[in-house]
């Protein structure tokens, strides 16, 4: 939520922030803002409610600066507008901030130190600008010194990320983090402070990453870092290696698309890292270990990701006979149930930074209890904090409704669960033949997103005026159709719930009238005649059903047919056109496919 970047030693100051500020829209929306300034004196604040595109457009030639701060906004305090926009000024128009987080405790600090200042925002980020005014001005003290004070007086349940300008030292950065993802980029006589790599791949690849409680002064020559007891620390460097044109659209009207049409080359590429020439499964054996000695598998995740857990849980009990929970993070951090007496967590998350994620790994390792976090983005807090790590080398997503990292987790947790069941010695384990089983998803998942121009035409024909609509599925096909009315509703805004199809007539068959658009996945065999029969019922009340349905089974009005996969693998498969279905409903009714109103791509408040 919200993306900040920050550079100074750059002419093109302006350019970088707003190139910075594009890489990041992902992560929030609604408003967005620059400040920039030069060793002369002249600085400039420039703010827009509305996308990136807008800002850029108000920015006049003559906006120029070697050093600045740029801001993109996902509401929490305050509505969408100019003035809720960041950076925030003080009120003495000498220190602007941009800030990524919650401040828990601002109304307090608000009433206790700033009674006499007049706020612009309704924000908690202005309240920490104008107290580093305070602090400054009442106590004589420098600007690193305030700057302290404030973060002293911050209450600890606050996550931030925050870069603070002084217009009178016009090249400096000073930065704090605490729960918000944040990295310092190096480059030669420059540094750019971001909160996520890609917004600044085109100038670095060389990275440092921030723990929670630093505090960093940066210059252009320099990036001073002091932790949490404010001992000077130097921090590890790495490097990312992913190409600045991975992030780009290419041909494509939306990533969305581009990202729909990458999963098949996504399963080879996890094929490649994950399996041996002999199909044997290649992955750290202590963790296997680890695993093994485990009761129980809890996996925590929110969303789309928390639905790739609810598969994981079939493959991890039926390939690796692991009993296996799957809780949605924000529910489990607060009101954790009763755990085995040995559990092994399991974080799944596309970012690496989902904040209601982060809050239950924080309670699992002060527990002491080992944890894997699988995600797509190397170094994220996530990656960072569990004890072991797997990548999803799905490449950069972007567009905020997740395709491509659901079917990698769902393909790496079928990796992980052969693993698991091969270590133990179980028959079905080394019988299940990835290399085998994922070359036909690759193949079936190809064939599915070149059927886009019939996911077109059907979208057109059920989905382009409807109010609401409904998946049905069952066992691992409800799994899915919970996936298929996220996707569904996030991006068209067509009120789509999932349900297990046997529970309809306990009543929400109710809501079934003439046109309602019900879609039913049927990919297992032992189910497909009751589901079939669900079908049959909804049709009786006036439903337009389109039916989505695994080859071996399909019958001659079967609208979506997909080529025959492992049963457990399915998902990767029948995902697709609900996928395609919803991409296509969202740009028939004339959306922002890649940006929806009202998400953020990375949800980094609880
Ligand atoms: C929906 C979607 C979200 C994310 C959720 C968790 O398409 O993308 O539901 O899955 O916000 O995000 P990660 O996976 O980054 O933890």
């Amino acid at each position: 939520m919200c993306g900040i970047v920050g550079v100074t030693g750059r002419q093109d100051a302006v350019e970088v922030l707003l190139h910075g500020l594009e890489k990041l829209e992902y992560r929030g929306y609604d408003s967005a803002g620059i400040y920039v300034n030069d060793l002369q004196g002249q600085d400039y604040l420039i703010k827009e409610q509305g996308k990136i595109a807008k800002l850029r457009e108000k920015i006049t030639s003559d906006v120029h600066g070697d050093a600045g701060i740029g801001h993109t906004r996902w509401a929490t305090h305050g509505v969408p507008s100019e003035d809720n926009a960041h950076p925030h000024v003080s009120e003495n128009g000498r220190f602007y901030l941009v800030h990524n987080g919650v401040i828990g405790n601002f109304a307090q600090l608000k009433a206790e130190y700033l009674s006499d200042v007049n706020f612009v925002s309704a924000t908690d980020t202005e309240v920490i600008v104008q107290l580093v005014a305070y602090f400054a001005e009442k106590e004589g003290l420098d600007t690193l010194a305030a700057f302290k004070k404030v973060l002293s007086v911050v209450d600890h349940s606050s996550s931030y990320a925050f870069v603070l300008m002084d217009k009178t030292q016009p090249n400096t950065l000073f930065v704090a983090k605490n729960k918000s993802p944040l990295l310092v980029g190096v480059g030669p006589e420059f540094n750019v402070v971001c909160s996520d790599a890609m917004a600044v791949l085109n100038i670095t690849h060389d990275f440092i990453e921030l723990t929670d409680g630093d505090v960093v002064v940066i210059t252009p020559q320099e990036v001073a870092i002091q932790d949490k007891n404010g001992e000077a620390v130097t921090r590890k460097h790495f490097t990312v290696d992913i190409d600045a044109s991975a992030s780009e659209k290419g041909a494509y009207e939306h990533y969305m698309l581009k990202e729909i049409d990458e999963q098949p080359a996504v399963m080879r590429a996890l094929q490649q890292v994950y399996l041996n020439a002999d199909g044997t499964v290649e992955i750290d054996d202590e963790m296997l270990t680890a695993i093994k000695n485990s009761e129980r598998i809890y996996v925590v995740a929110a969303g789309t990701s928390y639905h790739a857990g609810l598969v994981g849980r079939e493959l991890f009990e039926k390939i690796a006979q692991v009993p296996t929970e799957v809780h949605v993070a924000s529910e489990f951090a607060y009101n954790p149930p009763l755990l085995a007496e040995k559990p092994f967590f399991i974080f799944l998350s596309q970012s690496g930074e989902t904040a209601d994620s982060r809050e239950v790994l924080k309670r699992v390792n002060e527990w002491n209890y080992p944890s894997l976090t699988i995600t797509n983005v190397p170094n994220s807090t996530l990656s960072r904090e569990a004890s072991y790590t797997m990548l999803l080398h799905a490449g950069p997503e972007i567009a905020v409704a997740s395709t491509k990292a659901y079917t990698a987790q769902v393909a790496v947790e079928a990796i992980l669960a052969k693993a698991i069941g091969q270590m133990k010695g179980l028959q079905k384990a080394i019988e299940f033949d990835l290399k085998k089983e994922l070359t036909l998803v690759a193949n079936a998942m190809q064939i599915m997103v070149d059927e886009k121009y019939n996911m077109e035409m059907l979208a057109d024909e059920y989905l382009k005026t409807t109010r609401n609509a409904f998946y049905i599925g069952r066992g691992i096909d409800y799994d899915v159709a919970i996936e298929a009315a996220l996707k569904l509703k996030e991006i068209s805004y067509i009120q789509t719930e999932g349900f297990a199809s046997g529970e309809l007539k306990h009543g929400t068959i109710a809501l079934i009238e003439e046109g309602t658009p019900v879609i039913a996945i049927i990919t297992n065999e032992l189910t497909a005649a009751h589901t079939r029969s669900n079908v049959q019922e909804v049709i009786a009340r006036g439903a337009n059903v389109i039916r989505i349905v695994m080859d071996s089974l399909s019958q001659d009005q079967d609208q979506i047919v997909i080529p025959e996969v492992h049963p457990l693998l399915t998902p990767l498969v029948s995902i697709i056109p609900a996928q395609l279905l919803a991409y296509y409903a969202s740009k028939n009714r004339g959306y922002d496919v890649d940006k929806p109103r009202n998400l953020a791509k990375s949800v980094t408040v609880e």
